[in-house]
């Protein structure tokens, strides 16, 4: 493909009008791929999404099996249903080998619609996924990522409420910003690769989305500039050094360790709004005689407030087979070779496992910062973000002199719930847990008299009185309960479950 991907407006048009009369859009593409198509694709194989599309010819399945399945299409059937000459100019799409004979072309990039609940509804152009059993090769260095796993996480993990400006670092195929520019006033996506940026401008051009793209590594392309919110999925992958001409520039940084990782969020102070968010996921080292936690709150720019939620931990031979098979070496003649020196890497490093998680900070500039950190491999309601954001919002209200706390009123969380475990047959519970719906799915065991206030928790009567009522019932000294329960209710603040009213 050649490196510049050049449409003209006009010919964007028209490949816009063509995906659109074929219904290349996500309900029908899911609907003629199938589940089980769909499962397979996501395992790496087109055989089942082939089968379900077998014997049509029509425009949709031309472009589902051009595009994602990676399969070369006879040039009559995609010159019937795309803007083949503009694409061809391009270097988008390529003559082929046929395997049925006659004339064909194959897609040079991966193609394919992509939306979501907040009202995202357009295309993303990147490079082919390498891992599917019909690519073409490993990915090249400069190689553009799709919509990942990763990539929808983030898009996730990202507070929608509406900002003046967003920057997205390091866009690739351009997911984030697609989302970004619903809430977003001025959209800045930056890419330390050229070629993601013409295809981020594809993307978006596609979609009909307005961003200013500029080259560059992390913050240069935007020295001087602040933003309301920031969010990456930065090249995370703790990787053995590698000449840059031959990096996978999508997946790891110039830096040694999780070094990149490190920048991405101590850099991110100097170009932060005040109130400002960055949202970030990625890996960090788990090093001999270091907690992550540690590691991580050291990344933090001064003043700002975060959440760090690590979901999983992989040992270093697994995490380096994961990004071995990634790169699709698994069962290559070069794979022991590779994972020994990544091995004796993670050695060098004093690497023992590596953690995997998101991290959402606010510049709140406050002197004395809160810095949360939390092991939550648990299942969790997506998406996460107002959840992450409100542990953020909960940081003043958790600190008040308990004076104020037991004076204020509160609000249980609306998708709280509780679930209670008896004996069978029993009529007193053994355990009572409150739950939350949303989010992380939080819980928290609690006794009768902490139950009974979180329960008549509101909104109208301040804590104290409630709490003073739960007494009067119980027949415990009030001051007594007040100087029990209140630490405990000031940790569910600080948890969100309770919402000050004012
Ligand atoms: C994991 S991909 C994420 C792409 C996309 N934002 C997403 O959410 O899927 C990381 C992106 O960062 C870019 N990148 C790598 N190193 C960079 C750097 N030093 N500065 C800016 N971008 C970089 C890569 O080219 C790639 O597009």
């Amino acid at each position: 493909m050649a490196n510049t991907v050049t449409l003209s407006d006009a010919q964007v048009e028209r490949l816009r009008e063509a995906l659109a009369a074929a219904d290349y859009r996500i309900d029908a593409t899911l609907a003629a791929i199938g589940e089980a198509g769909q499962a397979d694709l996501a395992r790496n194989h087109t055989v089942a999404a082939e089968r379900a599309l077998a014997g049509r010819d029509d425009p949709l399945a031309t472009l589902i099996r051009l595009f994602i399945l990676q399969l070369p299409q006879p040039a009559a059937a995609v010159q019937r249903t795309l803007p083949a000459r503009d694409l061809l100019a391009a270097g988008l799409l390529t003559p082929a080998a046929s395997p049925t004979g006659g004339p064909a072309l194959a897609a040079a990039v991966d193609l394919r619609p992509y939306g979501g609940d907040d009202g995202v509804n357009g295309w993303l152009v990147s490079d082919h996924q390498a891992t599917l059993n019909t690519a073409r090769g490993r990915p090249r260095p400069d190689h553009v990522l799709g919509c990942s796993p990763a990539s929808v996480t983030l898009a996730q993990l990202t507070p929608r409420t509406p900002v003046g400006s967003a920057l997205d670092l390091g866009t690739g195929c351009g997911i984030q910003a697609l989302h970004l520019a619903r809430h977003c006033a001025r959209l800045t996506a930056t890419d330390l690769n050229p070629r993601a940026l013409e295809l981020a401008r594809l993307s978006l051009a596609l979609s009909g989305v307005t961003a200013d793209l500029r080259p560059g590594s992390l913050y240069e392309p935007v020295a001087g500039e602040s933003f309301d919110l920031i969010v990456t999925n930065p090249p995370f992958v703790i990787a053995p050094p590698r000449a840059d001409a031959d990096r996978l520039v999508y997946r790891e940084g110039a830096e040694a360790a999780d070094g990149l990782m490190r920048r991405v969020v101590a850099e991110s102070g100097r170009h932060l709004a005040d109130g400002g968010h960055l949202v970030v996921l990625g890996n960090w080292a788990h090093v001999r005689g270091e907690p992550w936690e540690e590691r991580v709150a050291g990344w933090l720019p001064p003043g700002a407030d975060a959440i760090a939620v690590q979901r999983e931990v992989l040992d270093a031979p697994e995490y380096a087979e994961v990004w071995l098979a990634d790169a699709g070496l698994q069962g290559t003649p070069d794979y022991r070779a590779e994972l020994d020196r990544w091995l004796a890497y993670f050695d060098a490093l004093g690497l023992e496992r590596v953690g995997l998680g998101w991290l959402v900070l606010r510049q709140s500039r406050r002197a004395d910062p809160s810095v949360t950190a939390l092991d939550w491999p648990y299942p969790v309601t997506q998406p996460v973000a107002a959840d992450l954001i409100a542990t953020l919002d909960a940081v003043d209200a958790a600190r008040l002199p308990d004076a104020a706390l037991a004076a204020a009123r509160w609000r249980l969380a609306a998708d709280a719930y509780q679930e209670t475990t008896s004996e069978p047959g029993a009529a007193d519970p053994l355990n009572v847990r409150l739950r939350r719906r949303v989010g992380l799915q939080r819980w928290t065991d609690v006794d009768a008299a902490l139950g009974g206030v979180l329960g008549a928790c509101d909104g109208e009567l301040p804590l104290g009185a409630l709490v003073a009522a739960v007494a009067s019932l119980t027949g415990d000294d009030p001051a007594a309960l007040a100087a029990r329960l209140l630490p405990q209710l000031r940790r569910l603040v600080a948890e969100s479950w309770l919402v000050r009213v004012v």
